[in-house]
């Protein structure tokens, strides 16, 4: 334990309210900001990258492009399924070069254990009538298929023009609603449970600039 100029610290490298206290070789001590103290989630040890940054935006450009080709003179509403596709939708419209609206449906879909039921309560509905629209439906990833296809079931009494499916990531293995079409997918993985990019644990890594795999979920 060492004392000085009133400040209390125990050894080499210790955290003490918002400052982190390192004693240099010189017997020194150097300040820097807790922050450089702190653990790095997106290095955090226990992910493995499974989509690259660089990669999501390459293939995220290459979407908008399309969309951009293929709703010139359409009355175009991007409707993003809160929360996990909020980082794909807001990085896919910043490549869609077209007049367009944009509103946020926030949906539960209820499980029966491990598996979702298909049954989905509306926990936040648009805010904006979709009739006559041309509506593309984002989702972060699309797993069973259940909780979109009873999404566009609920859209489509409400007589939009038309209504496409963007998804970031598809898994197509575990899908029981096979009339679900993706009309946009960024890609195809195979039936991991992966997080990042907008796609959570427990409402934890959304905030990832990539798409990983959980090495261990009992380290989480
Ligand atoms: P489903 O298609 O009805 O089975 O459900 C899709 C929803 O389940 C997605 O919108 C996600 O919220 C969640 N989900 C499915 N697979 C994953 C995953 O690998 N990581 C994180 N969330 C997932
Ligand atoms: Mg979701």
């Amino acid at each position: 334990m060492i004392s000085r100029t009133g400040l209390t610290f125990e050894s080499t490298s210790n955290s003490i309210a918002n400052y982190l206290f390192n004693q240099t070789s010189e017997g020194y001590f150097r300040v820097t900001t807790e922050s450089t103290a702190r653990e790095s989630e997106f290095g955090n040890s226990n992910l493995e990258v499974m989509i690259s940054q660089e990669d999501i935006a390459s293939r995220v450009r290459v979407l908008g492009a399309e969309i951009t080709k293929e709703y010139a003179g359409k009355d175009l509403v991007l409707i993003g399924v809160l929360k996990g596709s909020c980082v794909f939708m807001s990085d896919l419209m910043r490549h869609i070069d077209l007049p367009m609206d944009i509103d946020f449906m926030a949906v539960a879909s209820y499980k029966d254990g491990t598996v979702s039921s298909g049954d989905v309560e509306i926990l936040k509905d648009l805010t904006k009538p979709i009739r006559g629209k041309d509506v593309i439906l984002i989702e972060d990833i699309i797993d069973t298929g259940l909780t979109l296809h009873r999404l566009v079931d609920i859209l489509g009494t409400r007589g939009a023009n038309s209504i496409r499916i963007a998804t970031l990531l598809d898994k197509p293995e575990p899908r029981i609603k096979k009339e679900v079409k993706v009309d946009y997918c960024g890609f195809e993985i195979p039936n991991k449970f992966v997080v990042g990019y907008g796609l959570d644990v427990a409402g934890r890594f959304r905030n990832l600039p990539f798409v990983a795999i959980i090495k261990d979920p009992d380290q989480l």
